[in-house]
């Protein structure tokens, strides 16, 4: 690897001893999906896109692969297909949906268009014994997923069906000696019943993984990696105080100890107290070097008379890296970046068609510029937002840092509508501080995945003590999610609702009014701009 260079491929860097399977991704709404569940099971599950390496595949050496669904179909001209070598790599495969047509497709089965797409739940009926469905006590006959229009009408030679559907005769197949299953249907949509342990039977039985995905391990092997890695020398992380970061500085410092320097940005667009508490909890509970700087005033000017959103955020990101590069330069002799970049943020930044390894700008830190006298290290990379909260249990981290709801990098600026300006940070800061107090004291901050203010730039009239008003508006916002794709509003009972805005109106002195936001995600997003 070159130094200036801040990409990196995003190579298999666990030891030889974890197991894995290799998911190919024909852009199913599923494929996170299929490749959490098998993290689950204990299988360390990978996603690549479908026009993968043949020398990555042999870097990974999955035992065994798995064809996601998706919206092709195998009469398409273009259709996205996979290489031979994936057909050809000797380990059990199984196609879902898409990946199981292209299987009867490449084996000499045949599909049938269909103009209707059969979407919801269906009846299915196991008609063989196969491996997939013998172990687990999987009943004969359960409800499944599909989500399809194309179907399998001839099987391939030396093929044979093991199960059919209300809708499709041959609703999943097999070759149980070269170990090729297909399902019509989605095992890793809860719908699906029994879907896990079809998965399990696959992974565990049939691939013959072994569950080496704990917790424990991972920390134990992202430890390790980072001390190959890094060695002797010194390491900077940019620290928000959140979780993903919060967990790196942890897994940093168990590698690397007080070789580990982390950086704490204060852009003046952070919540109330938050540099005092940041600073405190990470040097309580992380016992790490911190060094904070203040850059308020510097975003504050820079972001002066800026009303449109896209705007706001190209500013915050770039001033970010200038204050980052023009401090980082302060500090001597480190050769290693450290980001909190996690698994979603590979995967979006990757289209199917894409190359795979190209990084997302990172969201705390505002998209970092591509050279850059430091190698990277993303110890995370390869972990889901839950998976890193567990590892941050595991570490102790105390739980007020890693229960966090998420909070943007581009901080309050994405949650004060239009100009901003000192005045409304301050009555935002103030207004989010009540909320978020009120939830807490609610007991509901736990079962709400993110909640925030938002200063609108329109001011109504109010009454307060016999006087007319004529002050600002504020929305809140809560909502609960998995993976902050989707999200629907959280329901925060009227008498909490009540008492928060009673508090805002009586204690923020510049706010008229206070609307609750009661829109899912889509149409809207989760922040306002
Ligand atoms: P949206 O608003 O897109 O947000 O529904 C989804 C999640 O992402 C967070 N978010 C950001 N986080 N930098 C960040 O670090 C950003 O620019 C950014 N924009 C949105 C948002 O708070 C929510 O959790």
């Amino acid at each position: 690897m070159s130094k200036n260079l801040l990409i990196i491929k995003q190579g298999n860097n666990l030891s030889q001893s974890t197991d894995s399977i290799l998911i190919i991704d024909f852009g199913s709404q599923y494929t996170q999906l299929i490749a959490r569940r098998i993290r689950e099971i204990g299988v360390y599950s990978i996603i690549q896109p479908n026009n993968l390496s043949i020398s990555l595949l042999k870097d990974l050496k999955p035992k065994g692969i798995i064809l996601s669904g998706g919206p092709e179909s195998v009469h398409k001209s273009n259709k996205l297909t996979v290489p031979k070598y994936v057909l050809d790599y000797d380990v059990p495969i199984l196609g879902i949906c898409y990946g199981m047509q292209l299987l009867a497709d490449y084996f000499g089965g045949k599909i049938s268009q269909s103009s209707k797409k059969e979407f919801g739940s269906s009846n299915f009926t196991r008609i063989k014994n196969s491996k997939l469905f013998q172990e687990g006590n999987i009943p004969k006959t359960f409800n499944v997923w599909m989500s399809h229009s194309d179907k399998v009408t001839k099987l391939p030679h030396n093929f044979r069906i093991i199960g059919s559907s209300t809708n499709s005769n041959i609703s999943a197949f097999s070759c149980e000696k070269r170990k090729i299953f297909g399902l019509q249907f989605h095992p890793e949509v809860t719908h699906t019943q029994h879907g896990k342990k079809i998965l399990h039977n696959f992974c565990i039985k049939i691939c013959g993984c072994k569950k080496t995905w704990t917790t424990k391990n991972k920390i134990e092997e992202i430890i390790l990696d980072i001390k190959n890695k890094v060695k002797n020398e010194r390491v900077l992380l940019a620290l928000s105080g959140g979780v993903d970061s919060s967990v790196v500085a942890a897994l940093i410092k168990k590698a690397v100890g007080e070789k580990l320097h982390c950086m704490f940005i204060n852009t003046g667009l952070l919540r109330k107290d938050e540099v005092r508490d940041v600073e405190k909890n990470i040097k309580k509970s992380l016992k790490v070097n911190l060094i904070t700087i203040d850059a308020a005033s510097n975003f504050l000017r820079k972001l002066k008379g800026v009303k449109d959103p896209e705007t706001k955020r190209k500013i915050i990101g770039e001033t970010f890296i200038r204050v980052f590069e023009k401090e980082s330069k302060k500090l001597k002799n480190i050769k290693y970046l450290a980001q909190g970049t996690i698994y979603p943020d590979v995967i979006e930044s990757s289209s199917k068609k894409s190359k795979s390894d190209v990084i997302k700008s990172h969201h705390n830190v505002g998209g970092l510029p591509k050279k850059f006298n430091f190698f990277l290290i993303e110890p995370i990379r390869k972990l889901f937002k839950d998976e890193v909260r567990k590892i941050g249990k595991e570490l102790s981290i105390p739980d007020y840092l890693i229960d966090r709801h998420p909070f943007p990098g581009p901080g309050l600026a994405v949650r004060i509508i239009g100009e901003i300006t000192k005045e409304k940070i301050s009555i935002l800061q103030e207004v989010d501080n009540i909320f978020i107090e009120e939830i807490k004291n609610a007991g509901l901050y736990n079962k709400i995945s993110q909640a925030l203010a938002v200063f609108l730039p329109i001011k109504s009239v109010g009454v307060m003590g016999d006087q007319r008003k004529y002050n600002y508006v504020i929305a809140i916002r809560a909502v609960k999610t998995t993976d902050f794709m989707t999200a629907n509003i959280s329901e925060i009972p009227y008498t909490v609702l009540n008492l928060i805005s009673t508090r805002i109106v009586n204690e923020v002195p510049k706010v008229a009014r206070v609307v609750y936001d009661i829109t899912s995600k889509p149409p809207g997003t989760i922040e306002w701009e």
